[in-house]
């Protein structure tokens, strides 16, 4: 969460350069932002509360080559001015923005105020520029001093940080992501690669517990802890501009969507052998566990479905949140399959360290290459959904289901069967995303847009899409929508049901769908709303959604007409569907 940028170098357009690269980087985080930059020998700064989009970085100054920015998703402190960052010591000659939590901030600022500093925000950040300060008494060395101060700091943090009267830019990080852009005229350093794609596809990536420091024309990377010089490759990246880019469509949720007519084909394009040894790795361990969040976590729990189902196979699922409780039933024979598509949520970082704390395997699956997740494991397949620039996930979840699924096949001996039936659901997702299909599915979000409860249910893998519903429907449209396994409705949620409350019953087409039917009658028998989204249509149903019939890809093809439903409701309902309040794309704190 939070988005930071750097630049250093020889261009004069910095703060122009940083403004734009916060706005590709509002995905983590659009409650403020704000950029310093050096003028002469001293900073100057903007804040701002809200979006960043609309801003013109180049009105903030027209000669300056070396600025910081930051994208604020809030933790500590309301969303004002003065906890937006960049924050400052008090004589403003040092400025840090910051990604991450210092745990220890209460302590630091205690130490701090008994020192003579005084704190303006509610901000952790602003204990880093008066520490740094401090530092400063000891050493003359700007890149020292922030090197003694991150020797403090507890938690997952990365920084930028810069001073008035020295031309470098100083960056840490320990759990938070920073990666390094190359270029001819400078470097930059940011979250995320988008941020600088359009100046450099050269990067070289910090790890944790490491710092680097550029004066514009060449960048050291030293260990936090002892100081030692670290010496980095420089590595390509292949971004697809267009695929980072809105296009035609007016919201990156519905292009994300519409991109499902091929990114599922190119999550099934795994090299056999790869998936083999997943599938090998799998079969070996003594114990498998899966570990995620949110929408991933939901792809995680349609997995233990597939690995019973398809290769009845034992898996157990965790959120990557909850992880670290089941760490007795670890061993180092154990593996823990985390799924992401940031490749950066805390959360799951933390699950995979108590994994390896016993010395145990880690499979990532992940959309985003290179990211810390991606880096941190023993195996890794990505699933190449591309860039997904909306808050809510949509490709990156079929994505993931994907490949879950074709391990789960693999490990049955039948990849090749799992491969032929992903891709024939992939060719039926590309059918099903027709204008027609979005009409009707705009006209069933009319006949409910006005509605404050929905629920959702479904029975084996269409459960966990029950709740990924919820998840869909919740962050865009913010109606209170809840996902249940159908035989629990009798057992408490069904006392919610009122004359038209409106209820989405998936089905599919298999041995189940007798009893997710009997489910819904139980519903329509209170005055629900029933509304099916199955291969058959059913008299039960007041509105029937066709999906087509996939076996066991079902949950793929089931959750196509639900994230469009949501993408409607938001847009009636006068809601932006790429940044809903209160969240962020990639979440980088615990
Ligand atoms: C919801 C959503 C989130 C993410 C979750 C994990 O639409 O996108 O629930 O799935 O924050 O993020 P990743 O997959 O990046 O680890």
């Amino acid at each position: 969460m939070c988005g930071i940028f750097g630049y250093i170098g020889k261009r004069t357009d910095a703060t122009k350069m940083a403004v734009d690269g916060l706005k590709s980087l509002e995905y983590r985080g659009y409650d403020s932002w704000g950029v310093a930059w050096k003028n002469g020998d001293h900073l100057d700064t903007k804040k701002e509360i809200g979006k960043i989009s609309g801003v013109d970085g180049s009105l903030l100054s027209s000669n300056c080559s070396l600025a910081i920015g930051h994208t604020r998703w809030a933790t500590h402190g309301g969303v004002t001015i003065a906890n937006a960052h960049p924050q400052f010591n008090a004589d403003k000659t040092i400025a840090v923005v910051h990604n991450g939590i210092f745990e220890n901030y209460q302590e630091l600022r205690d130490e701090l105020k008994a020192k003579g500093h005084t704190f303006v925000s509610d901000t952790d950040t602003e204990i880093a520029p008066h520490l740094i300060e401090e530092y400063l008494k000891q050493t003359d060395d700007f890149a020292h001093a922030v090197r003694l101060a991150c020797q403090r700091f507890t938690g997952r943090y990365a920084i930028l940080a810069v001073h008035a009267t020295s031309d470098t830019l100083v960056a840490a990080r320990t759990g938070s992501p920073l990666i390094i852009g190359v270029a001819k005229d400078g470097y930059f350093i940011a979250s995320d690669t988008p941020a600088f794609m359009h100046h450099t596809r050269t990067v070289q990536y910090l790890d944790d517990g490491e710092m680097v420091v550029s004066n514009g024309n060449s960048i050291i990377f030293t260990d936090i802890e002892t100081g030692e010089e670290r010496h980095k490759r420089e590595i390509e990246i292949t971004i697809n501009l267009e695929q980072a880019d809105k296009g035609n469509f007016a919201h990156f949720m519905m292009k994300e969507i519409m991109d499902q007519k091929e990114s599922v084909a190119r999550a099934v394009n795994q090299s056999d052998e790869e998936i083999m040894t997943v599938a090998n790795a799998i079969r070996d361990a003594q114990g498998t566990f899966l570990a995620a969040c949110g929408t991933a976590g939901k792809a995680c729990m349609a997995a233990e479905y597939f690995f019973s189902v398809v290769s009845e196979k034992h898996v157990n699922f965790a959120p990557a949140s909850e992880f670290k409780v089941y760490h007795h039933f670890l061993k180092k024979e154990s593996l823990l399959i985390v799924v992401s598509q940031s490749g950066e949520t805390a959360d799951v970082l933390e699950a995979m360290q108590v994994a390896k704390s016993k010395g145990a395997k880690v499979l990532s699956i992940v959309n985003v290459e290179g990211s810390s997740i991606d880096r941190a494991s023993d195996y890794t397949l990505h699933i190449n959904a591309g860039p997904e620039r909306a808050v809510a996930s949509t490709k990156a979840l079929t994505g993931q289901l994907a490949v879950l699924l074709l391990v789960a096949y693999a490990l049955a001996g039948k990849l090749q069967e799992g491969k032929k039936l992903l891709l024939e659901t992939a060719s039926m997702i590309n059918d099903m995303l027709n204008p027609r299909y979005i009409e009707r599915l705009s006209q069933l979000a009319e006949r409910i847009n006005h509605k404050e409860d929905l629920y959702i249910i479904g029975k084996s893998w269409n459960y966990p899409m029950a709740m990924e519903s919820a998840i869909k429907i919740q962050e865009v449209s913010y109606i209170h929508a809840e996902g249940f396994a159908g035989g629990e409705l009798k057992h408490g949620p069904i006392a919610l049901i009122e004359e038209g409350t409106p209820c989405i019953v998936l089905a599919g087409n298999d041995e189940v769908t007798p009893d997710i039917l009997s489910n819904a009658v139980q519903l329509k028998a209170r005055g629900a709303l029933v509304i099916g989204v199955a291969p058959e249509n059913n008299e039960i149903f007041d509105e029937w959604i066709k999906v087509p019939d996939a076996f066991a890809a079902q949950a793929l093809v089931n959750i196509i007409p639900i994230q469009v439903l949501a993408y409607e409701l938001a847009i009636q309902r006068g809601k932006d569907p790429d940044m809903p309040r209160n969240l962020a794309k990639s979440v980088t704190v615990k």
